[in-house]
């Protein structure tokens, strides 16, 4: 197969990279500064994995790549929206310009570059599209409202999208991790500028969510699992929509769908109300 991947500098991108070249595809792995290639390049030494130079949020790299692939190949099998960014701060303390970005990465930008292959894969009657969203793309956590937003809204298009290119014989998932153990945790874990402000009325509760993340570190997962099962589910006959990956994604699902939400709610301040 021939796949495009967005956000290959590192994380679920650039194992997935990987794993899907030694699986034998073609990868052209986006990056959205060219020169941040190494720890991708030394990863796939001697593998069929093409970094390309990919700004999701901006139209004339999207349609450069797109192009490119198909002038090659004459074909593009599958796309892997898998480029994201986080944004930690509560929803009355961030800025106009932060919400923005992360909309525009997270949501618009997946949505352009479905359009932009779309017509590929239609004119061949088949291809896969591989949203990657979150556990926060169906739960919503207090101090992630930007990003929670986001993902529900990749959820939404993701659902309605598969209804809608099924009958062309193109086949739409979302990966829904929990937390794994990728730069999104560290190098790009990004909180509202305004967070730091001494007038923050929601800080006690930031502090006691942050106290919460650090201790619960050493439980994520590996990101190496995710990426196995993104490429693994593009040789599967059977393509569920909906994929939550980890211990933790899973048990919060379970619990909030057997369980009354007012309870969820309850034991979610227990744990999060500053002590
Ligand atoms: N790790 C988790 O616990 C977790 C859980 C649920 C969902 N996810 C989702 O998994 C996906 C991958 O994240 P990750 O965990 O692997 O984190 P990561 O290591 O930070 O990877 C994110 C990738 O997206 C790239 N990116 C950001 N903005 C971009 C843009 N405008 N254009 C192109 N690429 C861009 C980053 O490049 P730069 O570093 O160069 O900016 C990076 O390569 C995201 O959609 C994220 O929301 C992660």
């Amino acid at each position: 197969m021939v796949i495009l991947i967005t956000g290959c500098r590192s994380g679920f991108g650039l194992r997935t990279a990987v794993t899907a070249a030694l699986r034998g595809h073609t990868v052209y792995a986006g990056l959205r500064d060219l020169t941040t290639a190494g720890r991708l390049r030394e990863a796939a030494e001697g593998l069929p994995v093409h970094p390309v130079q990919l700004d999701v949020t901006d139209a004339t790299q999207r349609e450069a790549v797109v192009s490119a692939i198909l002038d090659t190949h004459g074909r593009l099998d599958a796309l892997i929206n898998n480029a994201g960014i986080i944004l930690g701060g509560s929803l009355e303390m961030l800025s106009e310009d932060e919400v923005r970005r992360v909309f525009e990465v997270n949501v618009f930008a997946v949505w352009a570059l479905i359009q932009a292959v779309l017509p590929a894969m239609r004119g061949v009657g088949s291809g896969a599209i591989i949203n990657i969203s979150s556990a926060s793309g169906r739960i919503a956590l207090p101090g992630l409202g930007a990003y929670a937003s986001s993902k529900f809204a990749l959820e939404g298009m993701t659902e309605s999208l598969r209804h809608e290119v099924a009958p062309f014989g193109i086949r739409v998932a979302l990966i829904e991790p929990g937390p794994y153990k990728t730069d999104m945790m560290v190098r790009n874990r990004a909180i509202s500028r305004n967070a730091d402000r001494p007038d923050n009325p929601y800080a006690p509760y930031t502090a006691r969510a942050e106290d919460v993340f650090q201790r619960s570190r050493s439980s994520h997962g590996d990101p190496q699992d995710v990426a196995d099962r993104i490429v693994s589910l593009l040789d599967r006959a059977a393509f569920p929509l909906r994929h939550p990956m980890g211990l933790s994604a899973k048990a919060r699902l379970a619990f909030v769908r057997m369980a009354p939400f007012a309870l969820w709610e309850a034991l979610l301040r227990y744990v999060l109300t500053p002590r």
